[in-house]
Order: structure tokens, then sequence, then C-alpha cells
């Protein structure tokens, strides 16, 4: 099949990628001259593990290419998959300007009938919305459909090439037909509905695996006042497959491009409709709130932070991705530095975003070079280099053995074994 993807973010990149790698014919269309370039030369704008290789062996076998030119790009596509931004505006709603301005441009270059799919995460309604600035614009014929992305950042290719299911939302016997037999090689559950259900299920699955966080982290904020453990309360309750036992780590709360974003979307949706979310709008509140007891735990630990040396170890929002959107360690780290603080960070990949978003942050390239002369270590990002850290450097290093752990990485054994001052989340201190 020929298909065209608009937008080369990581939703654009990777499922055009992955598409391409099942023997499809696959144009990325990408507005930045910059972003193109680089794709054309083999270098890949973002951190995404298997990524280069994937996009190398396509490339080379001549079934992925790249331009900023929409009309070359879209002439031979059968499907358009639309994946550019839809940025949260200052009150929570989508910004949809992008799709929108994309929507023009199909509709003006429509030269025979296409499938116009969105792959974004767009609030309810927007197929129709494009459906309507296209027909504006052509009398050719062409179907929208909706099929929203649920890979995470960090396992992209892994969670395309084995999707556990796929959302298609259309409206003719045509789209689908297209729609499936792209998905045919992915041996998956495919879920064929109307375009807004396919656009609801992508919120209603972001918002519920944002709930069951911020439902443990609240679990585990109880668990400290009452010695409970709530690793071993997530490990209980996850064995009953009512439950599941994925996304009840409790941490530091959720943040990326994706939770944030999406949950105020969705509280904004049912406002809209005269509808108040209120489960969701408390998710919001406790994940906000959770950030900053990483701050009330070093404070508990040191007293004032007035001129501490605080060492945080990873700033990215999780492992394996040099992302900064809405990472907790933006808050935490603008918090300490407000109390007087002095924080030296260390992230494998996310030091540089990092400083484009934290003012004056200073960062080390070196784990113990970071945590040297420390008057607390503050672990935010569950990075392997952290887990396989030597305990016995990390004590002869430091100036004071406190370790706060957002992530939970070490036993408490260890940190018994070892002497450290060590508060954790949801267990004993
Ligand atoms: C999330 C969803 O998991 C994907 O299915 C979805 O496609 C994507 O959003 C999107 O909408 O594009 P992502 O943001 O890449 O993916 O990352 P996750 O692995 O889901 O982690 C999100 C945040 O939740 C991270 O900050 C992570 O540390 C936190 N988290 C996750 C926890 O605190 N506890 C958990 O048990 C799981």
């Amino acid at each position: 099949m020929n298909i065209c993807v608009i937008g080369t973010g990581y939703v654009g990149l990777v499922s055009g990628t992955c598409f391409s790698d099942t023997g499809n014919q696959v144009t990325c269309v990408d507005l930045d001259q910059r972003k193109v370039d680089m794709l054309k030369n083999g270098e890949i704008p973002i951190y995404e593990p298997g990524l280069k290789e994937l996009v190398e062996k396509n490339v080379k076998a001549g079934r992925l290419t790249f331009t900023t030119n929409l009309t070359d790009g879209m002439k031979e596509a059968e499907v358009i998959f639309v994946a550019v931004g839809t940025p949260p505006k200052e009150n929570g709603e989508a910004d949809l300007q992008y799709i929108e301005a994309v929507a023009s441009q199909i509709g003006e270059q429509l030269n025979d009938y296409k499938v116009i799919v969105t792959k974004s995460t767009v609030p309810v309604g927007t197929g129709q919305k494009i459906k309507d600035i296209i027909k504006s614009k052509t009398n050719v014929e062409f179907d929208v459909a909706s099929n929203p992305e649920f890979l995470r950042e960090g396992s992209a290719i892994y969670d395309t090439q084995n999707m556990e299911r796929a959302v298609i939302g259309v409206e003719s016997k045509k789209a689908e037909e297209l729609l499936t037999k792209l998905h045919e090689p992915f041996q998956t559950e495919v879920v064929v509905t109307n375009i807004e259900t396919a656009e609801m299920i992508k919120y209603a699955s972001n918002a519920f695996l944002a709930t069951k966080i911020s439902f443990i982290n609240e679990i585990a904020n109880i668990c400290e006042q009452v010695n409970a453990d709530v690793t071993e309360v997530a490990r209980g309750m996850g064995l009953d497959s009512r439950i599941g036992s994925k996304f009840l780590q409790a941490g530091i709360g959720y943040g990326g491009s994706c939770f944030p974003k999406d949950t105020r979307a969705i509280i904004k949706i049912a406002e809209q409709v005269g509808y108040d979310f209120k489960v969701v709008r408390n998710v919001e509140e406790v994940n906000n709130d959770q950030r900053y007891r990483m701050v009330e735990k070093l404070k508990q630990a040191l007293g004032s932070l007035e001129g501490k040396k605080i060492a945080v170890i990873g700033l990215a929002f999780k492992p394996n991705t040099d992302d900064m959107r809405d990472a907790p360690s933006i808050d935490i780290i603008r918090e300490i530095k407000k109390l007087g603080g002095e924080v030296v960070a260390f992230d494998p990949v996310a030091s540089d975003n990092a400083k484009k978003v934290i003012e004056g942050l200073v960062t080390a390239a070196d784990i113990y070079d970071t945590i040297s002369e420390a008057d607390a270590v503050l672990i935010l990002t569950e990075w392997k280099e952290v887990q396989q850290i030597d305990l016995a450097k990390v004590k002869k290093v430091v100036k004071e053995p406190i370790i706060i752990d957002g992530r939970n990485v070490f036993s408490l054994d260890a940190m018994e074994q070892y002497g450290f001052y060590y508060d954790s989340i949801g267990r004993k201190t």
C-alpha cells in the first residue's frame, strides 16, 4: 500500500517506519526542513531505542522516504495519516491549529480517493471537523478515519510491532477494509467502531492509566503512615486479573507529553458538554501534589535546604527517553532551588534538553561526580545506571548518606546493610 504520514514526531516517525517495515511504501512529510534533512541523512531527531536501525533498514530498501513537500508526499498515497502535534492551550484544551492547517492543505491537494486518518490524540469530534474542512475545499471523494496510537516512548518500536489492539474508527466499508488490511501483519485484535468512539478510546485509556498511577500513589502515601509496603500492596492487588499488575508503581507521579496533556484535555472535553469529570480532576491534583512530596522528604531528612548540595539522579520523565516535557524533575528542582538548595543533576541522555527548560541547571556527566560531597541524593528516574550503581562507592563519596528515592529503586535490606538514611515512596523509612 502507498502511505503518507504527516508529522515526524514520535507517533508519525515510529508508525511510518513500522508501516514501511511491513512492506508498504511510506512517505513521511514534515514542514521542518532541518528535521527532514536529518532523517534523510539517517539521523534521528529523537532518542528512541531501535529506531535508527529500523529507519536505516527501510530507507535502504527504498520503502521509506522523507520530504517537506506535502503535494509530492500525498499524490500516490491511498491512506494519509495525520500525526502532527496537538499541544495543550493555556486552558488545557487541545490546540488543533496544526491539524486544521493540514486538513486544509489536504483538501486543496486531493487528486483521487484517499482515507485521511488521525493518529494524533484529538478531541472527540475532530474527525468530523477535518471532514468538513476537506469537503469545503474539494469535490473529490474521500473518507476520514481515526486510528489512535498507543505506543510508549522508550519502547515505541516494540509497542507498535507488538500492539495489543488496533482501534479503527470509520464511516465507510472502504476505509475499514484499507485500514484493516494495513494492520494484518501485526496480527492483533482490531476494534472497528465509529470515529467518535475511537477518539474517546484513546483519551479513556490514557486517563484510566493516569488514574491507576494516582491511585497507587495515594495508597503509597497512606502506607507510609500505617507501616504497610506499597510495592507488596501493588503485587497483592495486581495478581487479581481484574486489576492487573501494570501501572501500579508508586513514585513521583506521571509526566511526559501524554498523560498530563490528555487528562487535562478530557476534563475540558467533559466540561464543554456540561459534565464535571470528578475522578480525573482529582487524579490530576494528586499527581501535582506527589511531586512536591519529594521536597518534603528532603526537608524531613535535612531540615533546611539552604546551602545544601542535592544530587538529582534522573531528569527525564521516565527511563529510555530524553523527553523533558512535563517531567516532574522540573518542578521538583525549581522548588529545591527556591528553598536555597544547590542542585547538581545527572541524566544519561536528557541533560541537554533539561538545561533548556530548567534555568541555570548544573549537570555532571558522571553519576559519581554528581553525588560527590552531596548532602542528599534524590532519585527521580529509574535509569538502569541507577539500578546498577555501586552502593559502597556511593557511601564513600557522598557527604551525608541520605538517599531520597522517588522510584523505589533499592531494596530496604540493601539500604540498611549499607547504613543509608533511606526514604522512598510508600515504604518504611
Ligand atoms: C503513554 C501511554 O502509556 C501510551 O499507551 C500512550 O500511547 C502514550 O502515553 C501517548 O498517549 O502517546 P508514555 O507517556 O510514553 O506513554 O509513557 P508511560 O510509560 O505510560 O509513562 C508515563 C508516566 O507515568 C511516566 O512519568 C512514568 O514514570 C509514570 N508511571 C508509569 C508511573 O509513575 N507508574 C507506573 O506504574 C507507570
